[in-house]
């Protein structure tokens, strides 16, 4: 029993000219003609083998595709851009707008009912919900699943490692060819980083938006249970579709601040709020910075995961995976936020189980007492810098120290190694120009590598201030996405090296120890930078880019534009 007002049937159940030209080219393809009167069901994916991380979605996308067969779908693939994290330069954040137009162009402009949204590395589930919002057609999200737990001589490693080898190259306690050792141990299994990382964090994101079955977010990529997931979430789309029941149903505020509460508790990245303000711009939720800091507050961290614990994905799922977390929280959450499978977020969880408490804890015994992130205010970020407090060192949380300043990556990387720099344990090192519009795309370079000269004295954690980001992987005392970033000329852009600057996690501030006069005639000598090109995507990028604590979307990409096209294309 088909819906008569399928969107499809606005192509495919036309008579004429038109129904033959949309039909008979599709039946190249050994389409019979009664598939047409089915709900046709795209299954977005960001397969590509430059996104190592998503690179088994060809795979995954066939369980799904038989999904929507047995639910009586029509299931059509297509690709749309795909960002892999390690291997895009600048940095794939530069991209995460593009990409999201790809994504809500090609489902607004084809012949579809629903989507499955195929995702997995860090930027490609951000993109991939902020377009199929921006449409606002059923969407269901499918993450690919963490890699397996890296294993190198005996022991544990994820993601997080590398920036620990970064720290041991420079004291000289880790060698170029135990690198190159580490290299084939680390990633030993197709899926996404196994910590919890940005990519992670996501896929929790997803489920605790309500935008996926319930336990997507941790069963690893390997695990036959993610291709029985995507086999049932195939089969639920086309459900979704009957039922009419669009991202707009389920992206409601109370699922929003479900999404910030479950971030805090599983210690999950700081590029959360970058994707969440964009997320929630698309699809017309009111949300601000200073709510991650509210809603995050009494949340204390209940999952014991790298960076900022110590285990790892594949863990948190034989734990009882999210699920388990979700009923943890059960007092904190908004327990009849609907989710895709028509059930609220409540029904999805009752019967979840913790099986390993020192992986899922709980509230009263936390991993750490300190929230995951911490959202601060001051005349250095006028609008907003967050920290991640629970990957922070206690004793830096309240410090006051001399800046020193790097005017670029360039000059950072230049200088950082040399010998005579004048700086100690208690110095603040402050990155400029790596924020959206200064880099541009607001690179993971906020955690920077610490003097060689302290490494070797045993230091392991300063606080560094930039206008970037931090991999979801990193950790450390970093205050990332100061707003006004530096090239868009606040007080940020104008600190000095010897700048007296505190820092006061409590009571959430960054201060520079200078008067409104002192600043206000600095910023009389600032000059923005000469612009990065004139041309392409990253002129357009750096014209329309919003600030950190807007999410750094494109202005004119905020909100939807539905799901009609009006004018045919023949
Ligand atoms: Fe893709 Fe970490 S590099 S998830
Ligand atoms: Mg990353």
């Amino acid at each position: 029993m088909e819906k008569e007002n399928l969107r499809s049937r606005n192509w495919f159940g036309r008579t004429g000219k038109d129904g033959f030209i949309y039909r008979a080219w599709m039946k190249n393809n050994g389409i019979p003609d009664h598939d047409f009167k089915k709900p046709v069901i795209g299954i977005c994916n960001t397969w590509s083998e430059l996104t190592p991380c998503n690179v088994h979605l060809r795979d995954l996308a066939d369980h799904v595709k038989r999904g929507v067969l047995e639910a009586g779908g029509f299931p059509v693939e297509f690709p749309v851009m795909s960002l892999g994290e390690t291997l895009m330069k600048p940095t794939a954040m530069l991209f995460r707008n593009l990409a999201s137009m790809d994504v809500e162009e090609s489902i607004r402009g084809n012949p579809l009912d629903g989507v499955v949204l195929l995702c997995g590395c860090d930027k490609t589930t951000p993109s991939l919900v902020m377009g199929a919002c921006s449409v606002n057609l059923p969407a269901i999200v499918v993450s690919g699943g963490p890699m397996l737990t890296g294993r190198y001589k005996g022991a544990s490693i994820g993601t997080s490692d590398v920036w620990r080898l970064a720290a041991g190259l420079e004291e000289g306690t880790v060698n170029e060819a135990q690198l190159r050792e580490m290299e084939e141990a680390l990633c030993h299994s197709q899926g996404h980083c196994a910590v919890m990382g940005t990519a992670s964090t996501m896929a929790c994101m997803a489920e605790s938006l309500g935008l996926t079955l319930p336990g997507n977010a941790a069963i690893p990529a390997v695990d036959a249970r993610r291709k029985v997931l995507a086999r049932q979430s195939g089969s639920r789309i086309v459900e979704m579709v009957r039922e009419d029941l669009k991202p707009s149903d389920i992206l409601t505020r109370a699922a929003f601040e479900n999404a910030i509460i479950t971030n805090a508790a599983i210690g999950g990245s700081t590029n959360f709020v970058l994707h969440l303000l964009a997320i929630a711009g698309r699809i017309g939720v009111p949300l601000e910075l200073g709510d991650f800091d509210t809603l995050s507050r009494d949340i204390p961290m209940i999952v014991n995961l790298q960076p900022s614990g110590q285990f790892f994905m594949e863990d948190l799922y034989d734990a009882g995976g999210l699920p388990a977390v979700l009923k943890e929280l059960d007092t904190h959450l908004h327990k009849d936020a609907l989710t895709v499978n028509g059930k609220t977020i409540s029904e999805n969880y009752r019967d979840a189980q913790c099986y390993n408490t020192a992986i899922i804890t709980n509230t009263r015994q936390p991993v750490s007492a300190g929230t995951g992130l911490a959202v601060l205010t001051g005349n250095i970020c006028e609008q907003g810098a967050v920290i991640k407090p629970s990957a922070a060192s206690a004793h830096l949380m309240q410090h006051t120290g001399t800046a020193l300043v790097f005017e670029s990556i360039e000059d950072y990387k230049q200088r950082i190694q040399d010998d005579t720099l004048e700086v100690d344990e208690n110095s603040i090192l402050v990155l400029k120009n790596v924020g959206p519009k200064g880099y541009p795309g607001m690179p993971e370079v906020g955690n920077m590598t610490l003097p060689k000269k302290l490494l070797q004295k045993g230091i392991t954690d300063m606080v560094r201030i930039s206008d970037g980001r931090m991999s979801g992987t990193g950790f450390g005392t970093v205050v990332l996405h100061v707003a006004p970033e530096a090239a868009a000329g606040g007080n940020f852009s104008v600190l000095r090296t010897g700048d007296l600057i505190t820092l006061d996690v409590p009571n959430r501030t960054l201060q520079v120890h200078l008067s409104d006069a002192e600043l206000a005639e600095r910023k009389k000598q600032w000059q923005p930078l000469p612009p990065h090109t004139t041309r392409g995507y990253v002129h357009l990028y750096t014209q329309h880019v919003q600030q950190a604590h807007l999410g750094a979307d494109l202005d004119f990409l905020n909100g939807s534009s539905g799901a009609n096209v009006t004018k045919d294309s023949h």
